[in-house]
């Protein structure tokens, strides 16, 4: 088994990044029952849209800081980023002669960020697929862990695989592993304290609808008793939250921190008003992410050690990567 997986280097990172994506991968660490893990940083992805280069690397280092600071071992997990590992765009390359225009004209994330100015977006927004084939096959993987919207870009990887398998090699001799995508079942869709039909996202102009990692306890505290409510008191039961966006997205919130169901929170929280239930997830979230605050915070500081992590990690991956590039490099007849 081996586990590949990546995340851009969106900058400021949030509570529902931290419950989506990173929790997840620190669970399947820790489990010790995926084989090999693989995570990298997706900086070569970050070009796709327009962006800042003076802030790239900085965005680089800080998440590889949070994502340690969630419980991610550098000593357990390979951790690098894409713009090291050169071999991640030399593959890209050869496999952009497999994949084709009309899958990647299919993408529903294509579609969202191209919107209506297709003919002025850039090659590697409508390429970005291709990489991130190029990211997962490069190492064999079997498994990747994505989120939902991620889905249809795994199995473009797959189509990718498949197709450049029977183009290019024989049936007892395959290039490529065809990757299965992982995608966690029961992470709660994290939504704005502000608006509980909006995402929590990074890009909402007011900090009030976020829980930054950066958050200290009084700054979380203060979120939480400001976040948005209706006035009713919590239902005994799940079906109670239908049509209350902001109430299941507190008690969403509640259960993902506990480690419990909605249900089970409910069970114990039902029938108390907001004035109650608060300042008890209030006090949840401060207890549970102080020490990934802290630890972050304090990770953010020594670039130098997070530079030696990520060309540790680089050096790894790279080595795990060569046989695989070469085999597809021959398989085309390519000599190098
Ligand atoms: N596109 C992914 C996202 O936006 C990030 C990513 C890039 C990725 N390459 C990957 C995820 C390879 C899994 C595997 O979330």
């Amino acid at each position: 088994m081996r586990v590949v997986s990546g995340i851009q280097p969106t900058g400021s990172l949030h509570l529902g990044n931290y419950l989506g994506a990173i929790r997840n991968w620190v669970a399947m660490q820790d489990s010790g029952d995926y084989g090999e893990l693989l995570y990298f940083v997706a900086d070569l992805h970050a070009i796709s849209l327009p962006h800042d280069p003076a802030s790239l690397r900085a965005g680089t280092l800080e998440i590889v800081a949070a994502l340690i600071a969630c419980g991610l071992d550098p000593e357990k997990v390979v951790l690098f980023n894409q713009a090291q590992v050169p071999q991640h765009a030399e593959l890209q390359w050869l496999l952009n002669g497999t994949a084709r225009m009309g899958w990647l004209n299919r993408m529903t994330q294509w579609k969202d960020k191209a919107g209506k100015n297709r003919e002025g977006a850039s090659i590697a927004l409508f390429a970005y697929p291709v990489l991130q084939a190029a990211d997962v096959l490069l190492y064999q993987a079997t498994h990747v862990p994505v989120g939902e919207d991620q889905k249809q870009h795994l199995e473009l990887a797959r189509d990718i695989a498949q197709k450049f398998n029977s183009d290019f090699a024989s049936d007892d001799a395959p290039v490529f592993t065809l990757p299965d995508p992982i995608i966690p079942e029961a992470t709660a869709r994290i939504m704005s304290l502000r608006d509980g039909t909006k995402k929590m996202s990074k890009s909402d102009p007011s900090d009030m609808s976020r829980i930054n990692l950066t958050d200290d306890a009084d700054t979380i505290l203060q979120k939480i008793r400001k976040a948005r409510t209706d006035p009713e008191p919590l239902p005994s039961e799940v079906a109670g939250l239908q049509g209350r966006a902001e109430a299941a997205n507190l008690v969403g919130i509640y259960a993902a921190m506990a480690g419990c169901s909605p249900a089970a929170v409910l069970a114990e929280h039902g029938g108390e008003g907001f004035g109650q239930f608060k300042p008890a997830l209030g006090e949840l979230l401060a207890e549970k992410l102080s020490p990934i605050t802290a630890r972050f915070r304090e990770l953010k500081e020594d670039g130098d050690a997070l530079e030696s992590i990520l060309s540790n990690g680089a050096e790894k991956a790279r080595a795990l990567a060569v046989p695989t590039l070469d085999a597809a490099y021959r398989a085309l007849g390519l000599v190098r």
